[in-house]
């Protein structure tokens, strides 16, 4: 098990390769900032299912203003 880390974690891309991540047994933080491009609701509906999993733990967060050297350490970064 590696820890990881998904940006766009709540677009279509970043929450399936999260859930599959996840089903994989890695430890998952997502990152995402709700880019009004669609609807904020359809993208937490995107990440329902992770949120519910203990392995996952979500960032709200704009890549460009966080502080990355808060987020966990992680093995891997997603796109890289
Ligand atoms: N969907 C496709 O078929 C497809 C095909 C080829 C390439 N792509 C590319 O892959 C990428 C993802 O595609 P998608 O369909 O998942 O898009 P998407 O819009 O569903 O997801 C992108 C996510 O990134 C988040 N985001 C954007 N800027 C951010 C920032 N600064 N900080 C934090 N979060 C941020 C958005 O809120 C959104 O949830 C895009 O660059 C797209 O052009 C997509």
């Amino acid at each position: 098990m590696s820890r990881v880390l998904v940006t766009g974690a709540a677009g279509f891309i970043g929450s399936h390769l999260v859930d599959r991540l996840l089903e994989m047994g890695h430890e998952v933080t997502g990152v995402d900032c709700f880019t009004d491009y669609y609807p904020e609701g359809a993208k937490r509906h995107n990440l329902s299912k992770a949120l519910a999993h203990k392995r996952f733990h979500f960032v709200e967060g704009d890549l460009l203003r966080l502080n990355l050297e808060s987020l966990p350490t992680t093995r891997a970064v997603f796109p890289p």
